[in-house]
């Protein structure tokens, strides 16, 4: 579906190469994140990848699980070890970002919008998330990082838990064009390669204006965890990825891990 259309839009960052890496295809794991830091001492060498068709213990933000059921989604796995500097590492997360809105947009003709600093929305509804985890190496440094996707493919509305019902989606619910999981998975790892070079030989600024292009926050009023519920207006994201907000009084504020929730707090 898309050999013919899809490395047009990467050539300008990538100059069309394809994923380098090994790709590892799993039915069942636990968590691809869990597999790929374990195999990355394993000679596999810098750069692979692992993917499955299901997660019995899929992880999320914060700790929170990632619904994988059989079949429904993409449950991805990137592992590199970055030449830039290991404080950089958590920008790779936008990297992931910027590179699964062009592949869904080229393979199922999808517009998907990014919410800071890891969700992929539709239409205010969630449709995939993003989680980074750096395994650490010696004397303080990162030995790799691996940054997880997970991405709703075939779900209707009925399938979701109860309590994903009202803010979860999926590309089927999307209307997205029917994809097969390896030319989606595929068309990922491609993107994800392209912009992580770009990222790595020429910084964050064009991962950065690629991020505000596709943004839905900006502009808004989000509401931010915790106990006293601060609302806040998105103004736009720094020079490093960190998001600048200015609450109701004034007072300009950067978030560097946090999270933000879109529209008011329920009451
Ligand atoms: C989030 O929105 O909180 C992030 C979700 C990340 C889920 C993906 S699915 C593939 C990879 N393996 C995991 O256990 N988590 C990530």
């Amino acid at each position: 579906m898309f050999a013919t259309g899809f490395f047009s839009i990467f050539d300008s960052v990538s100059g069309g190469r394809c994923w380098p890496g090994d790709l590892l295809e799993y039915d069942v794991v636990d968590s691809t994140n869990t597999r790929a830091l374990g195999l990355v001492d394993s000679g596999l060498g810098d750069d692979f990848a692992v993917s499955a068709r299901m997660q019995t213990a899929g992880r999320g933000r914060l700790g929170r699980a990632w619904f994988s059921p059989k079949d429904m989604g993409i449950y991805c796995s990137v592992a590199l070890r970055p030449r830039a500097a290991m404080e950089r590492w958590p920008q790779l997360t936008l990297v992931m970002a910027v590179a699964a809105v062009a592949a869904v947009k080229e393979v199922a003709a999808v517009d998907l919008e990014i919410k800071w600093p890891n969700d992929l929305y539709w239409h205010g509804r969630k449709a995939g998330g993003i989680l980074a985890e750096i395994k650490p190496g010696a004397e303080g440094k990162g030995d790799a990082v691996v940054v997880g996707i997970g991405l709703n493919l075939g779900q209707r509305a009925r399938d979701f838990p109860g309590e994903l019902s009202d803010s979860a989606c999926s590309l089927a619910l999307a209307d997205g064009e029917h994809a097969a999981h390896h030319e989606l998975v595929r068309a990922l790892l491609d993107s994800f390669h392209a912009w992580r070079r770009e990222w790595e030989e020429k910084g964050f600024a064009g991962v950065r204006n690629n991020w505000l292009a596709n943004d839905c926050s900006i502009g808004k009023w989000v509401t931010l965890p915790g106990s006293d519920r601060k609302r806040v207006r998105v103004e736009g994201m720094d020079e490093a990825g960190d998001l600048l907000v200015r609450a109701e009084s004034g007072e300009a504020t950067r978030l560097i891990a946090d999270d933000i929730v879109l529209g008011r707090p329920a009451t």
